[in-house]
């Protein structure tokens, strides 16, 4: 089902996102938006100058940098802040932090952050779940992602389509405004990208991959999920992080990073597999487990689900 914009009384395209949430989200939903909006523009300026490494790792035992840690703690404190938090669980946290509210939130606080030095897009990514995590993707009320590119936008759905907002810059400050309403996947595919090396992806997955270029599809790679993912959106196509050799259960997490991004896809006319099932049906028996993640047009994942799983 697609929004009917209640606009007020602005003009749609300057519609403001504080007006839009006013109008068309519920209330606890609504405040952590605005939170995750605000914070974000703290993190996109600070992230060129907390680049450097710490010496930690995250529960996946990825190293964190300075900037990893920076955006968690502003998504927490900007998150909890609010009193519609049940609890906040991170990929940055071994433990989430436990809230007086009733949504329990999932985030990647900075996606693709192995990116910082090469200057790719970054991101973050957030899950609203109105059951207590581990939850499967059906309890899902609204997810969002943030892209740090060109543009510092936010895409968001609450199970009424897709819609986005950019931030604009006023003086010293910013907010943000309607770009994009009710956004679907276009009917013609014509991008593909996929994580890890061809050399360790499933032979299923390769021989799909390899088929793409032929049937009028050019690839396009930038190592974040999110930016990966926003380009298939606009243009149409898949992205995977695959089941690996190395790997079957592949990179990303089911609560962080592939739920919140299959919701989305699935409000924009799309479908997300694992390979044998609708990522939104997976129930995860922890915070961090891991699913190969096949996103985007219905007509190329549906494919590579037949494929992955041996019914075709
Ligand atoms: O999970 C972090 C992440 O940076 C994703 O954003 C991205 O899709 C993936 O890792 C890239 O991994 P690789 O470097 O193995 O292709």
């Amino acid at each position: 089902m697609q929004i009917s914009l209640k606009v007020g009384s602005e003009p749609p395209g300057q519609l403001k996102l504080d007006e839009f949430l006013r109008l068309n989200v519920p209330e606890d939903l609504s405040a952590l938006t605005t939170a995750i909006s605000k914070a974000s523009i703290t993190v996109s300026d600070n992230i060129p100058f907390k680049s450097g490494l710490l010496a930690q790792t995250n529960p996946s035992g990825e190293t964190q940098k300075a900037i990893d840690v920076f955006s968690n703690d502003e998504f927490v404190e900007a998150l909890t802040a609010t009193g519609a938090a049940a609890e906040v669980a991170s990929e940055e946290m071994e433990e989430p932090v436990r809230s007086k509210g009733t949504i329990s939130v999932a985030m990647d606080p900075l996606d693709g952050s192995s990116n910082v030095e090469t200057n790719n897009p970054l991101g973050s990514i957030f899950g609203f779940y109105d059951k207590k995590l581990p939850a499967s993707g059906r309890s899902l009320v609204g997810a969002l992602y943030v892209t740090y590119g060109s543009m510092l936008t936010l895409t968001v759905s609450f199970g009424k389509g897709v819609h986005r907002f950019v931030a604009v810059r006023e003086g010293p400050s910013a907010e943000f405004q309607l770009l994009d309403v009710n956004i679907r996947l276009p009917d013609r595919a014509s991008v593909f990208g996929v994580g890890g090396t061809r050399e360790d992806w499933i032979p299923q997955v390769r021989g799909f991959f390899d088929s793409l270029p032929s049937r009028g599809l050019r690839i396009r790679y930038c190592g974040t999920f999110v930016g990966d993912y926003n380009q298939v959106l606009s243009r149409g196509g898949v992205f995977a992080y695959p089941a690996l050799v190395s790997k079957p259960r592949g990179k990303l997490r089911v609560h962080y990073e592939t739920a919140p991004i299959a919701y989305i896809n699935e409000q924009a006319g799309g479908y997300s597999t694992d390979g044998k099932m609708n990522i939104l049906d997976i129930q995860p028996q922890s915070y961090s487990e891991p699913s190969p993640a096949y996103v985007g047009s219905a007509p190329l994942t549906k494919e590579l689900e037949r494929l992955v799983s041996g019914s075709s």
